[in-house]
């Protein structure tokens, strides 16, 4: 389900990219590009690129990046369908009637239909809160005091008492017994036949993070079971990648985004002024939510309820966050139960004071972990600290690692060279350190591998080709798309090289050409390497050589341990050996 190529790019070419992008970003001309506040997460100063010679868009702080398709997608959480029918309607281009099978076609209409549906959902129960029947609802949103203001920013709402008020409007307005039932709004059963699935309960619209309606969560108005009540999952509700609030969250502009479990909290939060919090959709958080707060922000603050069942959810909570690359740190509620508690008996600042004062993630699970230990039976106590050393050695870093095993020595009187030698013993016994799980994108501590420093210079390579295009002559003697190790970049290589052949850059198309959005922001890091800036020609001439020498000898020692594995090996050895030898003697000028 694809337009064709030509089509894609000529959408592409009529939206130039700094005039798209300074629609929602604030920037500044430096150099031959434009810098601002990167929109996909939250920083001070600007490290948001747009390289209009390039039609891409970098960022250096998250390594967000891409051509102009990605940046709406990102920004708007759009499909690729939907961006390219935004950025074509932007320029007044007709798109082709995509060539959809009956299938996709079905599909595509019962996913409009289905937000459809349960936006006439949530408009039902609006108006029935403010109608006289809502008054036992705006009577409980007012106990829990909420204003005006609040309940009409989370458009909450009402479902009566009686049992098919839903169903029955729904049904009015056209639409089948099926497609309700399909969104979750009812349940049929054969003995009442369709009935609504909320009744008697005040209602809390989910929206994704474009506002669209994508579920609801009830809650009864007082002791009954359950006590929410939420959407099933659906073609267009998936808990695990949704989060309640981030639509307001994601513009909040502050450094963090908290993390809670209620509905009721995060209102209470955003309520008082903390409008980056949000909570997951009564389901454990996942790693899809993770990467979905990483586009936004760096640290996550966990405002998990304060009892044993919190505690515990908020554990798994920062495993999840370190997965993802996250920072976390935990919000202490105590003595209160939860932040919408907390918030009603000490008010916004005590609240405040909390975040400031948050805990840092590793920090708290040993505080946690100290509850299962009695320090004062020395048996016990070696136990713990056994512990606190295996726990350590999930740093990879050394330095971060050094620094913990120095803080946590402090704090619980351990001998710091007795925990180092704890933490190492295990290191040694566990094979190596653990190497942490890395992020798939953003920001990826550089590591001094020799895979790492090959790919570094095949990147730089590859930017400083299309930085300075007029190069490619002199290089192609004796660099060739194999030579790139890394199978995307060899990828990318083999393309732009191609399009250099044919005197056409056009980096921003190679991206659209990935269809993974992984790959399409990692092809734009390819082209966004932060080159070292010098001052003279000839240390720009060394640089330069320098690179393609390492560029060539990555491949050459590639190859020759590969010579079993792969049949065109030894071609490349021979080949890479020769070539090393005259470039060792060529001088290649920048001019
Ligand atoms: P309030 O009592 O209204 O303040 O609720 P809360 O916000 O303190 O929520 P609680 O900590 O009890 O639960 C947190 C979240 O878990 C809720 O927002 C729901 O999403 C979910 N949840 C709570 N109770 C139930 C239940 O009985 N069934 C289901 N499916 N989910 C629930
Ligand atoms: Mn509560």
């Amino acid at each position: 389900m694809r337009y064709p190529e030509e089509v894609i790019e000529e959408v592409r070419m009529k939206n130039d990219i700094v005039d798209v992008v300074s629609g929602y970003v604030r920037m500044q001309k430096k150099g031959s590009s434009y810098f601002g506040l990167c929109p996909f997460h939250n920083e001070k100063s600007p490290s948001f690129s747009v390289t209009p010679s390039k039609q891409m868009y970098y960022c250096f702080g998250c390594g967000a990046g891409g051509n102009v398709f990605t940046f709406i997608m990102n920004y708007e959480n759009y499909t690729f369908g939907e961006a390219i029918k935004m950025l074509a309607d932007r320029v007044g281009v007709d798109l082709p009637e995509m060539e959809y099978s009956e299938e996709q076609k079905k599909a595509e209409n019962k996913r409009s239909r289905m937000l459809e549906i349960n936006k006439e959902a949530a408009k039902f129960f609006y108006y029935q809160l403010r109608s006289n029947q809502g008054d036992i609802g705006k009577k409980y949103l007012q106990k829990r005091e909420l204003s005006e203001e609040t309940i009409h920013k989370f458009g909450l709402g009402y479902a009566g008492k009686y049992n098919n008020g839903l169903t029955q409007y729904l049904k009015q307005k056209g639409y089948s017994q099926e497609l309700i039932k399909e969104a979750g709004l009812a349940n049929v059963d054969e003995k009442r036949g369709m009935y609504d699935k909320f009744f008697n309960r005040v209602i809390f619209p989910i929206q994704d993070i474009n506002h669209r309606v994508i579920g609801f969560g009830g809650r009864v108005m007082g002791d009954g079971q359950p006590k929410y009540l939420n959407s099933p999952e659906t073609m267009i509700f998936d808990k695990s990648r949704n989060l309640y609030g981030l639509n307001f969250a994601r513009t909040a502009r502050k450094n963090n985004i908290i993390l809670c479990e209620g509905y009721m909290d995060v209102i209470a939060m955003h309520q008082a002024g903390f409008t980056q919090a949000v909570a997951s959709l009564g389901t454990a958080f996942t790693s899809g939510q993770a990467n979905l707060l990483r586009r936004y922000t760096e640290e996550v603050l966990l405002a998990y309820d304060s009892d044993g069942a919190g505690t515990n959810a908020a554990l798994r909570a920062i495993g999840i966050l370190k997965e993802a690359g996250l920072t976390g740190k935990v919000i202490s509620l105590v003595p209160h139960k939860d932040p919408d508690e907390f918030i009603k008996k000490l008010g916004a600042e005590a609240f405040q004071e909390r975040i400031d004062n948050a805990e840092n993630s590793f920090f708290f699970e040993i505080r946690v972990l100290e509850k299962n230990y009695d320090l004062k039976d020395p048996e016990s106590k070696t136990k713990f600290h056994r512990e606190i050393a295996k726990k350590l050695c999930n740093f990879s870093e050394e330095v971060e690692r050094e620094n913990y095993i120095e803080a946590i020595a402090d704090k619980y009187h351990i001998g710091f060279e007795n925990l180092r030698k704890m933490v190492l013993s295990y290191a040694s016994k566990t094979g190596l350190v653990k190497e942490a799980v890395r992020p798939k994108s953003g920001i990826q501590p550089s590591k001094n591998t020799p895979e790492e420093a090959a790919k570094k210079s095949q990147r730089v390579l590859l930017t400083w080709l299309t930085d300075e295009p007029q190069l490619y002559v002199k290089i192609k003697k004796y660099i060739s798309p194999q030579d790139f190790t890394d199978k995307l970049y060899e990828k990318i290589a083999t393309i732009l090289f191609e399009q250099l052949e044919a005197g056409n850059m056009n980096p921003a198309g190679i991206i659209s050409q990935f269809a993974d959005e992984e790959e399409q922001r990692e092809a734009a890091s390819v082209f966004n390497t932060k080159l070292e800036e010098l001052e003279t020609k000839q240390e720009r001439e060394k640089a330069f050589h320098d690179i393609i020498l390492g560029v060539k000898r990555c491949s050459y020692e590639y190859y020759s341990a590969h010579l079993d594995a792969d049949v065109n090996a030894l071609t490349k050895v021979i080949e890479g050996k020769r070539a090393l030898e005259e470039l060792k003697n060529t001088y290649i000028s920048l001019d």
